[in-house]
């Protein structure tokens, strides 16, 4: 099973007299008894696969019981309103846990698991417990005889230790993106067939939910993004309620959800179908930085060389526009570039979609290593009102993003599928 198997592997990172506490996530209220779609903690769901609201896992290395799960009990009336509940009779069978209690005895519970454990690791994002942690360390360390008490016990956070993990993924991950990206790229391409003049963007933004959720997506990993003309100067514009316009590119950032992962897909098409000389001339500079960067992609790339490709040809296309008048060099050493392209060029994809884990290891940058998964996603943005630019250029952004899979010994492109060249585009539109 893959999330015993990280459970293990996490803990043989640890010392063995360790103990790590994982708090899931508990329901938010929206209004009155009405709460927000549950989504667990990712690092909880990443060593369980528990998707219930209100459950604590205590792993211990060195111990016959490694995995003690506390959980909500079953309640027939709760269940009747709200859903299903494992509890704990099922939870051994379901999720591979020694043993299953009550939440309501975490309390009672939780000091003698942490008995002689020297090292305590927490995971609590909603800080549900956080407060809790040394009172039950402190009760410990009252109760027990003074030459066995763990006075020097030592709290850490859990999270670099499962972080680091997270960035390479296992073949039942990569199953999952690649079911979350191929139904992004038939919403992309929904999105496609439908925008014309006149049609609202928040039509499309159901049309691409409409299309992941054929494709097995229960939710999409971001609030998706669908801006037409100068809304997408705003890189993440989520208002989404503008009728298209002749004339405008409409860019659409937009990931289904497949069983906790997700995709992260740009793509940015005129509405009308067919690329004006100045779009397409944009577009083109775009297109070549995204490529230039995926083909740098292979196990031993130092992760920055992207961002700097990219940036490389942001630099030289801004010049051969004529937009910056400058050399190379100068664009370079001067950034000029950033006026029209503030952010980053990617990032891991996973569970979250701008993914956990770092992207140095002390000052150095990572080097790519197969079975990472990432985005690349350069992008050039005029603002309507930029006196910089010629007033062809103004109020349109385009962005492309693509999701990557490092290979063995290259990458391969998960999202190519999305029409992505213009001619691709094109076509596709006019089909
Ligand atoms: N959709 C958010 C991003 O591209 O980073
Ligand atoms: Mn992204
Ligand atoms: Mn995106």
């Amino acid at each position: 099973m893959n999330y015993q198997l990280r459970r293990e592997r996490l803990l043989q990172e640890l010392e063995q007299d360790s103990a790590v506490i994982l708090v899931g996530n508990t329901e938010k209220v929206r209004n009155k008894n009405i709460t927000y779609n549950f989504r667990q903690d990712n690092d909880f769901y990443y060593l369980s696969g528990f998707s219930e609201p209100d459950a604590v896992a205590v792993l211990r290395p060195n111990s016959d019981q490694p995995f003690v799960l506390f959980n909500l009990p079953k309640d027939e009336a709760a269940e009747v309103s709200f859903g299903h509940r494992c509890g704990q009779k099922m939870a051994g069978e379901l999720l591979g846990c020694d043993a299953a209690y009550d939440i309501a005895e975490l309390e009672e519970r939780l000091p003698a698991l942490l008995e002689q454990r020297q090292h305590i690791y927490l995971s609590d994002e909603q800080d549900r417990f956080s407060h809790r942690i040394f009172d039950w360390l402190h009760q410990q360390r009252r109760s027990a005889k003074f030459d066995e008490a763990k006075i020097f016990r030592s709290l850490h956070s859990v999270l670099p230790f499962i972080h680091e993990r997270r960035i390479v993924k296992d073949e039942d991950e990569l199953g999952r993106i690649r079911k979350a990206v191929n139904a992004s790229v038939e919403g992309h391409k929904t999105v496609m067939k439908t925008a014309a003049a006149g049609i609202n963007e928040q039509q499309l933004t159901g049309a691409f939910f409409g299309k992941v959720s054929e494709f097995g997506c229960q939710d999409v990993g971001y609030p998706t993004i669908m801006a037409s003309g100068n809304n997408a100067i705003c890189l993440h514009y989520t208002e989404n309620n503008d009728d298209l316009q002749d004339g405008q590119i409409l860019l659409i950032d937009a990931g289904g959800d497949y069983q906790y992962y997700t995709a992260d897909i740009t793509r940015s098409f005129p509405v009308n179908g067919k690329f004006s000389d100045t779009q397409k001339a944009v577009y083109e500079v775009v297109l070549a930085a995204l490529d230039n960067a995926i083909a740098l992609v292979k196990p031993g790339t130092p992760w920055n060389q992207l961002y700097e490709t990219a940036m490389s040809t942001l630099a030289q296309g801004l010049i051969d526009l004529g937009i910056l008048q400058c050399s190379h060099q100068e664009a370079m050493e001067k950034e000029l570039y950033k006026r029209y392209s503030v952010h980053k060029t990617g990032h891991w994809l996973g569970l979250d979609v701008h993914d956990v884990g770092r992207y140095k290891n002390d000052q150095e940058w990572k080097t790519l290593e197969p079975n990472m998964v990432f985005t690349i996603e350069p992008g050039l943005y005029f603002e309507a009102n930029d006196e910089s630019v010629a007033p062809e250029f103004r109020g349109m952004g385009i962005r492309i993003e693509d999701d990557i899979l490092v290979t063995q010994d290259g990458h391969e492109n998960l999202s190519a599928g999305a029409p992505r060249t213009i001619e691709e585009i094109e076509a596709w539109m006019a089909s």
